[in-house]
């Protein structure tokens, strides 16, 4: 039986990406000598997902989900909860620390918005290659890492 969490039975503590009771307020100073306010975007949530797995998050407008995946990928810092990836704990790691795990290369966001993600004015080749060419990786795994999805897709 894989551990879990004991106030969150659904929670794998192996899985790749671990959420734990993560909260996730936006502080809102109405003036200098107003008392803040607090908007909870993510009140207490728990998930986990392992390799392989896509997960949907659906809600309506202003429920919080991208509040909560900017909070996973660490663009925002959660008030409590914990968060793990690939058996880190992540929650409140440095910059620098996540960019040494190697968190930043192996997680990031792929915007809806098709002109974000795919420039018109570049190949598809280049469009795949940038970023592994950021990564550094030799020319001749960048290819086989160019065609092998793209082989699927024809
Ligand atoms: N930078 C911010 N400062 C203060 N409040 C914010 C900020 N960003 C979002 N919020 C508030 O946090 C709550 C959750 O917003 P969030 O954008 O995460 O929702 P969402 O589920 O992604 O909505 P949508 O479906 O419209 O994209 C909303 O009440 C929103 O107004
Ligand atoms: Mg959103």
């Amino acid at each position: 039986m894989p551990e879990v969490f004991e106030d969150a039975p659904w929670v794998r503590k192996d899985s790749l990406v671990v959420a734990h009771r993560l909260r996730t307020y936006y502080t809102i100073k109405p003036g200098l000598f107003a008392k803040p306010r607090y908007v909870k975007a993510v009140d207490d949530i728990s998930l986990s997902i392992d390799r392989g797995i896509t997960l949907a998050v659906v809600g309506e407008s202003g429920s919080g989900k991208t509040t909560l995946g900017r909070t996973l990928i660490r663009l925002l810092e959660p008030i409590s909860g914990e968060i793990y990836f690939d058996g880190n704990e992540i929650t409140h790691m440095k910059e620098d620390d996540l960019k040494r795990i190697g968190f930043r290369r192996r997680v990031s966001m792929v915007f809806q918005d098709p002109y974000s993600s795919l420039n018109p004015f570049h190949s598809i080749h280049f469009i795949l290659e940038e970023p592994l060419m950021v990564q550094g990786v030799p020319h001749e795994e960048r290819e086989e890492r160019i065609y092998r999805p793209l082989r699927r897709l024809s």
